[in-house]
């Protein structure tokens, strides 16, 4: 299985100040140093984190490829369609959310979820549709042209008790099995972390999985020990870094 690596709260760092640093470009080289499959993001109609100019520079810099996050929105279908990405990922927005919340309804947005699908097939980028892990939603994906669905897999991570979990790991692993008979390719994703993610390893089909919170806040803490002993070797011998 495959691993996606979302770089968004790279950014949301580096926007808390709106200044240069951390970088999501640098951020995105390491993941693929280190073996990621490919990187993700997600440009929002807000631009809460990441920036136009992270887009353009990830689509030259990176080596794996480019998944770029985003909503059915003109001014963003525009941006992807100039920067041609390997893949799309449609997902909904709203602008108070605090991350997305539930998956693309494709049903009611089918006009403009097939529409758009061409748009990106006529420019050769891949398209994938995120989704709740529902028989009606993947069978309109199909129709769609999408060669993808990533199942959204937010409500299984936020089970508490084993047995909600077992039961949403059923719905995930029927949905990729029906996805796969009639024709599509799968990935997952959404609040998986350390704890929750061996499970979602073991449903067969699924290409890949997008992870992005749980990577970015834990190398803050496996990281600060050496930004640490780095600023003490500044100030102790005062190197210039
Ligand atoms: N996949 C999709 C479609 C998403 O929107 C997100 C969040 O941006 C993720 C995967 C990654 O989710 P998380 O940051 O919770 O790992």
């Amino acid at each position: 299985m495959n691993l996606g690596i979302n770089i968004d709260h790279v950014a949301t760092l580096r926007q808390a100040r709106k200044g240069e640093n951390p970088d999501p470009v640098w951020a995105a080289v390491i993941c693929e140093l280190a073996g990621c499959d490919s990187i993700v993001c997600h440009l929002r109609e807000d631009r809460r984190h990441i920036q136009d100019r992270d887009v353009y520079l990830l689509k030259q810099v990176i080596k794996t490829r480019l998944n770029l996050e985003m909503a059915l929105s003109d001014e963003i279908i525009k941006i992807a369609l100039d920067v041609k990405p390997y893949q799309v990922t449609l997902v909904p927005e709203k602008r108070e959310e605090l991350t997305t919340e539930g998956g693309l309804d494709i049903i009611r947005n089918f006009d403009r979820v097939k529409e758009s699908a061409e748009k990106f097939h006529k420019a050769g980028i891949i398209v994938s549709l995120f989704i709740e892990p529902d028989e009606k939603q993947i069978l309109s994906s199909k129709k769609t042209g999408a060669e993808f669905i990533e199942i959204h897999t937010g409500r299984y991570a936020e089970t508490r008790t084993e047995k909600d979990a077992a039961a949403e790991l059923e719905k995930i692993s029927k949905a990729t099995a029906y996805a796969l008979s009639i024709g599509m390719r799968v990935n997952a994703g959404h609040g998986l972390d350390y704890k929750n993610t061996a499970p979602i390893c073991k449903i067969k089909g699924i290409e890949e999985l997008n992870i992005g919170y749980s990577i970015i806040g834990r190398s803050v803490l496996i990281g600060l020990e050496n930004a640490v002993k780095e600023m003490l070797n500044i100030i102790e011998m005062e190197v210039i870094l």
